[in-house]
């Protein structure tokens, strides 16, 4: 009896180590392993986990990334708003930076996708999840490459294809998190 107590104790104990290890190591291993640049994805993910933290899980992970979405295209916004005043003689990048504007914004743009990524979050709708995320990408994309295949993309010096690269990065984590919720 006593014998077979310490064997369940010791079960209980290799599944805690096991199951704290799947939280911090091989998740974010596994997800970042997925990713274009995997130092890219661990520094982001690490930094949410935190060193020590046990048992952040991938909605968790999934909504971190989302707000870090939110902050860098609120930022990217702040940036394209810069551009336009420093750009005002120029037609050519006035209407690149108008149409960007209104690509990554709440109003048709990506804003919109990264408050509906939140709630198909929330409701745990990890399909709908995806398909967001995907789509916070599309209006990216748009704003950096032309609306459609035919346009020739704006030659932009700026910082703003740096920052819709790191968006573009994050939202490709937000869709290999779904992809481990909505196997
Ligand atoms: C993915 O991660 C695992 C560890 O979790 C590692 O063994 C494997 O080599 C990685 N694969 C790639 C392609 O980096
Ligand atoms: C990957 O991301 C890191 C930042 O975490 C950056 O310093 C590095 O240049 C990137 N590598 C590539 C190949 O883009
Ligand atoms: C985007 O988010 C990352 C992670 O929080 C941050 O390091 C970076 O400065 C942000 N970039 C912009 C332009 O907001």
């Amino acid at each position: 009896m006593a014998r077979n107590l310490s064997f369940a104790g010791l079960m209980v104990f290799v599944l805690f180590v096991s199951s704290s290890h799947v939280a911090q190591g091989v998740e974010l291993d596994s997800i970042c392993n997925k990713t274009e640049n995997y130092s890219f994805c661990f520094n982001l993910l690490n930094s949410k986990v935190g060193h020590g933290t046990t048992g952040v899980d991938l909605v968790t992970l999934a909504q971190y990334a989302i707000d870090v979405t939110r902050v860098n295209i609120t930022n990217s916004m702040k940036l394209i708003n810069h551009l336009m005043r420093k750009n005002a003689n120029s037609p050519e990048a006035s209407d690149h930076y108008y149409l960007c504007l209104k690509d990554l914004g709440y109003e048709r743009g990506a804003l919109a996708h990264v408050m509906a990524a939140e709630e198909a979050l929330k409701v745990g709708d990890y399909s709908l999840l995806k398909i967001e995320a995907t789509s916070i990408q599309i209006f990216i994309d748009a704003c950096i490459e032309g609306e459609s295949p035919e346009d020739s993309p704006y030659h932009d010096t700026s910082r703003l294809p740096k920052y819709a690269h790191i968006i573009g990065q994050v939202t490709d984590i937000i869709v290999i998190i779904s992809n481990f919720l909505y196997p």
